[in-house]
């Protein structure tokens, strides 16, 4: 068998319908709101990619500084030969892990971003020619099945804070299906940006390059692509919000006049009063006895918690129960 395979669980007709949907249901609402997910076309991904290299983007060094001094540690608790990785991205921090695990047999990164998917298979291939990589390019919100050879123990990673991005109903259910594809014993691995100053939250979202506005504002460009639309990126601005009480960043994109978008695919047009916002993205804030709060009421027993140095992001190990 190929040691890379790309499956694609979603015809592109089927995403391209849920596109339809998310965006007439989201702008014709009040407010106005977008899913994220809708950022990752190659260019997003890319602009993810800059984003992780960005002074003010603490996340991605933080947890590459745990998995590097917790990967031996994590390869002992799990004896895993499947890897699975939800929202893999590029999969750079995840090869850490990859190394760790002497036992792997399977590595299944699964994105809704076919160009990440295939630029990090081919790029994991040439390093470690033994593994064998089956990338699924699929959402992982919308029932999620993974393949049945895959030999067990199995570890599922969700790296990056990823989790941050699902609305509090989102995360309950989503840590339910979770926990509904592993095994008892089997475990999971997930990445959890911490509650920290208002200053260094909001810095790592409107950084000084206007790196995360071209990610912001990539979502529009999606939009016209996909469904003909004609909203010029720059009659918006980014914006990065702070919500205290909900310990979460807002990401939004504010009109900066009075305008009208016309969407023919969707037969629509959307009008923005000048200063009306999107709410494109939320990226919430943990505490460690919130994130084992809810994995318990997901059947996930937290065995470890590992934060950074300087306390700014935290790693906990789970096993299914
Ligand atoms: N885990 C990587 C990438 C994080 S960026 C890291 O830690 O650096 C978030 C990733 O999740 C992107 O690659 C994006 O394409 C993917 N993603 C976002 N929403 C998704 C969804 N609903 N289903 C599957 N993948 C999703
Ligand atoms: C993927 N996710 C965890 C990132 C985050 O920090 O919420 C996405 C991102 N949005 C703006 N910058 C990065």
């Amino acid at each position: 068998m190929s040691p890379f395979t790309v499956t694609r669980t979603l015809p592109a007709d089927a995403t391209a319908a849920a596109l339809r949907a998310d965006v007439a249901e989201g702008l014709t609402r009040t407010p106005k709101q977008l899913p994220p997910k809708w950022f990752y076309d190659a260019r997003g991904s890319e602009l993810f990619e800059e984003i992780t290299r960005l002074p003010e983007y603490y996340p991605t060094r933080a947890e590459r500084e745990i998995l590097i001094a917790r990967a031996a540690e994590i390869a002992d608790a799990t004896g895993a030969r499947t890897l699975i990785e939800l929202g893999s991205g590029s999969s750079e921090k995840t090869r850490h892990l990859i190394e760790a695990l002497p036992d792997l047999h399977a590595y299944v990164p699964v994105d809704v971003s076919e160009s990440a998917l295939e630029l990090a298979g081919h790029a994991l291939l040439a390093d470690h020619p033994g593994l064998t990589v089956h990338a699924l390019v699929a959402d992982f919100l919308g029932g999620l099945t993974l393949p049945d050879d895959l030999p067990g123990p199995r570890l599922l990673a969700f790296l990056g804070g990823t989790i941050g991005n699902l609305l509090p109903p989102e995360r309950a259910e989503f840590l339910a299906s979770v926990s509904a594809l592993l095994s008892p014993g089997d475990a999971l691995l997930l990445g959890t940006d911490l509650v920290k100053d208002e200053a260094t939250l909001v810095a790592a979202y409107d950084d000084a390059q206007g790196v995360t506005a071209e990610f912001n504002k990539n979502v529009l460009r999606v939009l016209d692509r996909e469904l003909g639309a004609d909203i010029d990126p720059a009659d918006f601005d980014h914006v990065a919000v702070w919500d205290a009480e909900r310990e979460w960043i807002e990401m939004r994109l504010r009109a900066r006049k009075d305008l009208t978008a016309k969407i023919p695919a969707l037969d629509l047009a959307v009008s923005f009063a000048a200063g009306e916002e999107v709410r494109t993205e939320v990226s919430a804030k943990f505490r460690e006895e919130k994130v084992r709060t809810e994995l318990a009421a997901a059947g996930l027993e937290s065995r470890r918690w590992w934060t950074d140095a300087a306390g700014r992001f935290a790693l906990s190990l789970a096993v299914r129960m």
